[in-house]
């Protein structure tokens, strides 16, 4: 027995000597990556810290470094704050009806703080077509996280109505302009329907440079794919936004339009990206098969001709559900 160990130990060393130990590492690395979800910070970007969101968040009633007037709700605080442990996939439209009346949010999807005056006023845009389950489930938990966090906000979701390529930067642009038609919002959230925030210390609100907001997703096992992907969730003012000319016009079907607007905000906009602190921006993926890629996907267009300023589509109908204003178009 005690040969047969030595022989085995042996056998293990020169084996190990044979492969390598930077291999060895290597291997296990890529087995470890396989497990999934594995909750792997997102590292080697830079991340705007915890502590100093409050002062990179940007609007027109809000200084960091002053205390709040009276009216006034109370500043976005650093403190830790509560995450989303599990979610609960069995909310009803009947749930979700019930949770806006306690959440004293208004037909249409406006919620506005019941005491005081909100630092921010943001209108947030979901693209959308064919997924009702994804859209009860979003709209519940994101109402949930902006009252919490007494953010005045307006939920619009901006359905295709035609049978074409889903077209998901277009329908943003169409939610920009239809969203702009009623109120003079000062930031837009672009967002994904099936991206749950998990964490209260995700401030929905603008910064003063452009924000990607979804940046640990479990199915993405919480890293970034490339430094320079902005797809999912985006925040920007629409000062900044209309300096880009919005998005691309052209994307139809999967991929692309992200990386477009990526281009758009450095090239033209001259805007760095920033992140939150990963601490606060985890994400959870409601499951969906992968769509149809998208022919035109690697193409870059020139984004002076091609945006909101060529934009072009048909309302066909505005409805106020309890939780969203809903605009359908024919793009
Ligand atoms: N989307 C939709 N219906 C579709 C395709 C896409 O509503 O048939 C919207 C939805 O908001 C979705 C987003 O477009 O979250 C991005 O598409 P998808 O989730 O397929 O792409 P992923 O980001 O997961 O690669
Ligand atoms: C696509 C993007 C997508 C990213 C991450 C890229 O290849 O062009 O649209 O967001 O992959 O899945
Ligand atoms: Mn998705």
């Amino acid at each position: 027995m005690r040969r047969c160990c030595s022989c085995l130990h042996a056998l293990v060393v020169s084996r190990v000597k044979d492969i390598g130990i930077p291999w060895i590492f290597f291997l296990v690395l890529i087995i470890l990556s396989l497990i999934n979800p594995l909750r792997f910070p997102c590292i080697f970007y830079d991340y705007i810290l915890e502590e100093d969101i409050p002062f990179q968040l940007e609007s027109a009633y809000y200084d960091a470094r002053k205390s709040p007037s009276s009216k006034m709700c109370q500043a976005p605080s650093t403190k830790i704050h509560k995450s989303i442990q599990d979610l609960n996939h069995s909310i009803t439209e009947a749930d979700l009806e019930e949770d806006m009346k306690r959440l004293f949010v208004s037909p249409g999807g406006i919620g506005k703080p019941q005491h005081c005056k909100s630092h921010f006023d943001v209108a947030i845009i979901v693209p959308y077509r064919n997924r009702s389950e994804q859209l009860t489930l979003f709209s519940y938990y994101i109402h949930r996280l902006l009252v919490t966090q007494e953010i005045e906000h307006h939920l619009f979701v901006v359905e295709q109505a035609n049978e074409q390529p889903f077209n998901r930067a277009k329908l943003l642009n169409v939610g920009f302009q239809e969203a702009s038609k009623l109120k003079d919002f000062h930031c837009f959230i672009f967002h994904d329907v099936d991206l749950i925030p998990l964490n209260e210390g995700n401030i929905y609100a603008c910064t003063r440079r452009p924000r990607h907001m979804s940046v640990c997703i479990d199915s993405m096992r919480y890293t970034l794919p490339y430094c320079r992907i902005v797809g999912g969730a985006v925040a920007i003012t629409k000062r900044q936004f209309l300096k880009i000319n919005g998005f691309s016009n052209i994307y139809q079907g999967w991929g692309g339009e992200d990386d477009d607007f990526y281009r758009r905000l450095t090239e033209i906009g001259k805007f760095d990206v920033i992140r939150y602190d990963p601490v606060v921006s985890q994400y959870a993926m409601l499951y969906h098969p992968r769509e149809e890629k998208g022919e035109n996907r690697f193409q870059f267009t020139k984004p002076k001709d091609d945006g909101l300023k060529t934009l072009e589509y048909d309302v066909l109908d505005i409805s106020l559900n309890p939780a969203y204003t809903k605009i359908k178009v024919q793009i």
